[in-house]
């Protein structure tokens, strides 16, 4: 599907089907009111109607704003995969709803056929979004960008969705470093000898009963003049089985998401630099797979991680926080950022405390959490804080070790990981550090707003804008 923008009174195709959009309300203008009303159609958020004679597929708003179009329009792609239209006009509302449209239409259509042997194909070839002001010049840049936001949030969904038998650390390493070809970034990768080298214990650790080497790869990209230094970091476990404290089998499947934070950090990477932002930002990846075997870490194994501190495994299933915490030490060794994020599928209990469409954020700078509800808003990725407290933190006391890599108690799940992370941020760096545990976000078994089935490319769009903002 290719998606154009154009000046209204340039658009010479003969129009198939028009898209529009209609709130309750304004539905009692609309000039096809007493058929859409026949039809059922009462402009509700998300629903449908299509006048085939008329040649008008008319969607339903809550109100004319970007979240609610971007749901729409996604709800219509979907509805126009299984027909038979080759082209589709939407005339452009507002210029604030520019993105919006893009992103539901590129978003909306997404379909990840790969394993198919027989894909269904997508009749819908051409999709023409026409404006009427007089100077288009900005509207072409908003265009440009979104599309180039919603394609790197679709880059991203392909990774998470391709099966571990064929993304595992090393395939992982391979796209990093072609992507880093194709975009012009540096691209260092570390494998079993330069992990050892780093003395990354904990990392090494959750890797060893893989056939796989596990691989750290940094890539980064250095604009002339950055206004700022950005560091992310990405949970990249292209399979966790849950190793010795094995999940129950219904729970492992679709853990090839749990690399869904490195998916996410590339796509970021990859956002900012086809933007040409100037920011630097570097994107530092533990790629691990989470196995058993007869060499496989276990519960009650003490591990010394690359920043001294050492760690009790009382739960094998708990790998992402083990990972991060070698990755975060090394990035903040290496580079002097004014912000550090990581990306994770971390904790399910995440999902059980926002729900399944949200990702969560913790830190301690509310200052920068403020700024994330900002791109939030702006962007139309869901996130809610969680809140630390020292209280929670004590529950990862180990009798033998610095620390215990799960909490005693069962509460608070999503809270105590990321408090573990917290303990490997250095101290002048406790405020530029912010964790953002996407496990109910990143992966979706049924569509929602503009996902479909599979790896939704979430962080990837809340980034961008923050990164955008600064
Ligand atoms: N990758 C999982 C978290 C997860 C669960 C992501 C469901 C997406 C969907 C993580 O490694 C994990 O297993 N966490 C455990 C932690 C527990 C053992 C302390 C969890 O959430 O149960
Ligand atoms: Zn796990
Ligand atoms: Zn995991």
């Amino acid at each position: 599907m290719q998606l154009y923008f154009i000046k209204e009174d340039q658009y010479k195709a003969k129009v198939e089907l028009s898209l529009e959009f209609y709130t309750a309300e304004s539905l009692e203008d609309a000039q096809q009111k007493e058929l859409l009303e026949r039809a059922g159609f009462k402009g509700e958020q998300d629903s449908l109607c299509i006048l085939h004679e008329k040649g008008l597929i008319a969607c339903g708003v809550e109100a004319l704003e970007s979240s609610c179009v971007r749901s729409a329009v996604a709800s219509a792609m979907r509805a126009l995969s299984s027909a038979q239209y080759k082209v589709l006009h939407i005339a452009l509302p507002s210029c604030e709803l520019l993105a919006a449209i893009v992103e539901g239409s590129v978003l909306g259509n997404y379909q990840f056929t790969t394993y198919k042997s027989k894909p269904k194909t997508n009749a819908l070839e051409n999709i023409t979004i026409t404006s009427t002001s007089a100077d288009i010049t900005q509207e072409q840049e908003l265009f440009d960008t979104a599309l180039t936001i919603a394609q790197a949030t679709c880059f991203t969904r392909d990774i998470v969705n391709t099966a571990p038998q064929e993304m595992y650390p090393e395939t992982l390493a391979q796209l990093a470093k072609d992507l880093s070809q194709e975009n012009k970034l540096e691209c260092t990768i570390l494998d079993g000898d330069g992990l050892k080298e780093e003395q990354m214990g904990a990392m090494l650790a959750v890797g060893r009963a893989s056939v796989h080497q596990s691989q750290l790869i940094h890539l980064a990209y250095k604009p002339k003049n950055p206004k700022k230094v950005i560091s992310l970091v990405g949970k990249g476990l292209t399979y966790d089985s849950g190793g010795l404290s094995l999940k129950p089998a219904t729970s492992m499947v679709t853990m090839k998401m749990d690399k869904a934070g490195a998916c996410a950090v590339l796509g970021i990477i990859k956002a900012v630099s086809e933007l040409d932002l100037d920011i630097e930002v570097h994107a530092f990846i533990g790629a691990v797979e989470n196995m058993i075997g007869g060499n496989a870490y276990k519960p009650d194994d003490i591990l010394i991680s690359r920043s001294k501190t050492t760690i009790e495994v009382r739960n094998t299933d708990a790998e992402g926080r083990l990972v991060l915490a070698d990755v975060l030490d090394y990035a903040q060794e290496k580079v002097q950022a004014d912000y550090i994020f990581d990306f994770a599928t971390l904790t399910g209990a995440c999902m059980i405390a926002l729900g399944q469409y949200t990702t969560g954020i913790m830190g301690h700078s509310n200052k920068l959490k403020h700024h994330l509800f900002d791109a939030s808003n702006s962007s139309g990725e869901l996130v809610g804080s969680l809140p630390f407290n020292r209280h929670l933190k004590k529950l990862l006391k180990s009798d033998i070790a610095d620390i215990s890599n799960t909490s005693s108690k069962p509460f608070g799940g999503a809270i105590t990981a990321g408090l573990f992370l917290d303990t490997f941020i250095k101290e002048e760096n406790k405020d530029k550090w912010l964790h953002f545990d996407i496990a109910g976000s990143a992966y979706t078994d049924a569509p929602w707003d503009c996902n479909n089935f599979g790896g939704t490319g979430a962080g990837v769009r809340l980034m961008t804008q923050f990164l955008r903002s600064l």
